[in-house]
């Protein structure tokens, strides 16, 4: 399967590749592409565990420097940056480079970044191992890296010239990525589509069985969503907010916790937060945020979570990238598979009583 992604900006276009086992197309494409270019993997530690001989087997003749990009949430920092950038200076890398990132969202947003800044930018593949990476981060060109204040405060935009999404990787994802992979397919789903909502909630066992025809089908669906979504606004100037539901409270809580809590549970949690204040502003009504509890909990997830108090929060809530003048705004659903939107603005300000009122519903 194949997608364009055509980002207006300059015309950069990023050609999406999605199917089992493509590191054979990667490499043809590196051929026609990049054969007399040195090549960059910056690769999950993982992941360079699990499938390390893999990629040496199918991309050796390329002779790539590989960078090994510590697991988890804690690599998406400036340091780390620094730190690579020194690897790849180290190593003679220059301009004429191209870098490819084999990760989760922290590889592919370090390493687009690192990609975007590096000579003033190199050619950047992005090669998603999770499956939020595969229907999320590496979608989209956004790229950055976390600091103590809040998430994604430090980044570009910077597209992509390809993504491989390879569902081989998914055989030897942990069952928590994965869950993490599923909330923010239920979340583009919730914003965007009530079909392929339905269509989760009567598929739910065999995706959570990983069976591939229901991977591949999901996978398609939340590219698909997510491509349309960006080539509407590439930028995030307005229309791209959509994406942020539930996120607003689940970056904050990922922030608030110094990333102890992943982003998969953080945005499960703020998701339960974001329904509850849309009902209690009025644009969700009661039986469809049962409908989306019930979801859920048919996916496994704990739909009783708690949260911190607001004392806690307020802070990150307010460094949010979303928030004007420190005010968090909040992407609000309308029923399921629209978003409020008023004279092209997704994200509201909500009256703090309103916010107070479903953290105290909701913290231990
Ligand atoms: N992950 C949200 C976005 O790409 O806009």
């Amino acid at each position: 399967m194949r997608l364009e992604l055509v980002v207006r900006k300059e015309e950069r276009k990023t050609v999406i590749h999605l199917g089992e086992s493509l590191l054979p197309e990667m490499k043809r494409h590196l051929l026609a592409k990049h054969h007399k270019n040195p090549i960059v993997l910056l690769v999950d530690a993982n992941v360079l565990r699990l499938h390390g001989r893999l990629l040496r087997m199918h991309l050796q003749e390329f002779r790539p420097l590989i960078v090994s990009v510590p697991s988890g949430e804690h690599s998406k920092t400036r340091e780390m940056k620094a730190r690579v950038e020194d690897t790849l200076l180290q190593n003679g890398i220059g301009k004429d480079s191209v870098i490819i990132a084999i990760g989760g969202g922290v590889t592919g947003d370090l390493a687009g970044f690192v990609a975007s800044t590096f000579s003033r930018g190199v050619p950047f593949i992005n090669v998603p191992t999770t499956l939020l990476a595969m229907v999320d981060a590496s979608i989209g060109g956004k790229t950055g890296v976390n600091t103590s204040k809040g998430k994604n405060l430090i980044g570009t935009f910077f597209p992509s010239e390809a993504v491989f999404i390879d569902t081989h990787f998914l055989k030897t994802l942990s069952e928590p990525e994965f869950k993490a992979g599923l909330v923010e397919v239920l979340k583009i789903a919730l914003a965007r589509d009530a079909r392929f909502f339905r269509f989760l909630q009567k598929n739910a066992k065999s995706i959570l069985r990983r069976e591939p025809k229901a991977l591949l089908e999901v996978i398609h669906r939340s590219v698909a969503l997510k491509k349309a979504i960006v080539e509407a606004d590439p930028e995030e100037r307005g229309p791209r907010q959509v994406l942020n539901v539930g996120h607003t409270m689940g970056h904050a809580l990922e922030a608030s916790s110094q990333f102890r809590i992943s982003h998969g549970e953080a945005v499960v949690r703020g998701m339960l937060f974001e329904t509850l204040l849309a009902q209690k502003a009025g644009c969700l009504s009661p039986k469809e945020r049962k409908e989306i509890l019930a979801t859920f909990t048919r996916f496994g997830f704990p739909v009783n979570a708690r949260i911190p108090p607001l004392k806690k929060l307020a802070l990150f809530l307010a460094a949010d990238k979303k928030s004007k003048q420190g005010k968090p705004r909040f992407v609000l659903l309308k029923g399921i598979g629209k978003t409020v939107s008023t004279k092209g603005q997704h994200a509201f300000e909500v009256r703090p009583a309103l916010i107070r009122a479903c953290v105290e519903e909701l913290h231990d």
